[in-house]
């Protein structure tokens, strides 16, 4: 029987979400109904409601969640009724090229729930990055789900969903930072300090966040910065530089996706150093490089998206650490809220003011 639960609607560019009752149908083949416990509020979830993502509105928002399956369709094995998940906005085929050549994470054919949940009235509902969580339950494919300990609680499983996982993978998996590594984190929001622990649990010997902001700063330092830099009144790639001996850094991540910090992190980096983006630009940005320092230069230049992840095996290993005390991922989560106050959040992240808000079911 299709279910009626609350969810977060963005009804149209710019205008304010608002909780309504949305149909929910059952699982069709493929598919899994879950109970979602937490969601984070994620900068994606405003650029949808501001219209920068697509036109595609009403929007259910929501994608950095965790909760229990309630009900899976026909032909589902990955996960069972009862079964404590994270979601994750990109189920790999396993079958097209890049999953073949072991690299999944640039998968090509990437799925979500076939049937849409709607409103009352039968409107389709777009779901955020195919998930649409800020809602008691909601509808993916099951290849979205990945099973993790329940004893962790849902609010920091949630956030290895999307922008502590992006993060955490930017510095792990995109720069593979190793032991004794010196990396500069530009941009400390709750990514870039993400990425932070990330350098720390791979092992880096020097981490240096950089921010325009000092209460960022101090953030990143209790996540494990060993330097910070404020850019605004220091120059980053200078101080970079200098705390490397003069060499730049091994790994440099750039967390804030603007032209003006990706060139600090290209020459902030060591000669044969990685840059790895990890924050995403908007279409109208365009970098300028004399192409001779490109040139000039070895090392390699990277994108991360999600943290060129997979949920199969990072999810559960990340879980592991925290409940090993080995990271904490419960210092990202600022403040909990209800379903009601998606709009407040936004404001506060707006404001800076947050790491994330987390609504809790
Ligand atoms: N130099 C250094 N830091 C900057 C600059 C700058 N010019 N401009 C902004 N920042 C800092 C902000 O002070 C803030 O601490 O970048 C950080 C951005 O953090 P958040 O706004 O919290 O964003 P976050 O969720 O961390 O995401 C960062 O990654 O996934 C993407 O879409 C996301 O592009 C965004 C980026
Ligand atoms: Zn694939
Ligand atoms: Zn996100």
């Amino acid at each position: 029987m299709p279910q009626q639960v609350n969810g977060v609607i963005a009804p149209g560019r710019n205008e304010p979400v608002r909780v309504e009752t949305i149909t929910i149908p059952d699982p069709g083949p493929g598919e899994a109904v879950v109970a979602v416990q937490a969601c984070g509020v994620c900068h994606t979830d405003l650029h949808y409601k501001q219209g920068g993502i697509n036109d595609e509105f009403p929007f259910l928002l929501g994608h950095e969640a965790a909760g229990v399956v309630e009900s899976v369709g026909e032909g589902v094995t990955e996960v069972a009724p009862g079964d404590f998940v994270i979601l994750n906005w990109r189920a790999v085929c396993g079958r097209c090229r890049a999953c073949r050549r072991g690299r999944p994470w640039y998968c090509f054919d990437t799925h979500n729930a076939k049937q849409k949940m709607t409103l009352a009235d039968g409107t389709e509902l777009s779901p955020a990055l195919g998930i649409g969580a800020f809602a008691e339950k909601t509808l993916v494919a099951a290849g979205q789900c990945t099973k993790v300990d329940p004893a962790v609680s849902p609010a920091v499983a949630g956030l290895l969903g999307c922008g502590v996982m992006a993060g955490i993978g930017a510095a792990v998996n995109t720069g593979e930072v190793g032991r004794g590594d010196t990396v500069a984190v530009i941009g400390c929001g709750g990514v870039g300090d993400a990425a932070v622990v990330g350098a720390r649990l791979a092992g880096a010997a020097k981490i240096i966040a950089v921010d325009i902001d000092d209460r960022k700063l101090e953030t990143a330092r209790a996540m494990g910065a060993t330097h910070t830099v404020n850019s605004r009144s220091t120059d980053a790639v200078e101080a970079v530089r200098e705390l490397t001996d003069g060499f730049g850094a091994d790994v440099v991540i750039e967390a804030v996706g603007r032209p003006e910090t990706y060139a600090q992190a290209f020459y902030a980096r060591d000669l044969a150093g990685t840059v790895v983006l990890v924050g995403v630009p908007t279409p109208d940005m365009k970098l300028e490089l004399p192409l001779l320092d490109v040139f000039g230069r070895g090392g390699s230049l990277k994108s991360s998206w999600y943290g060129d992840c997979l949920p199969s095996r990072d999810f559960p290993m990340l879980i592991d650490l925290h409940q090993q005390g080995r990271i904490d991922l419960g210092a990202f989560v600022t403040e909990t809220i209800g379903l009601g106050d998606v709009e407040k959040a936004f404001a506060r992240m707006h404001e800076g003011d947050v790491l994330r808000s987390v609504v809790v079911l």
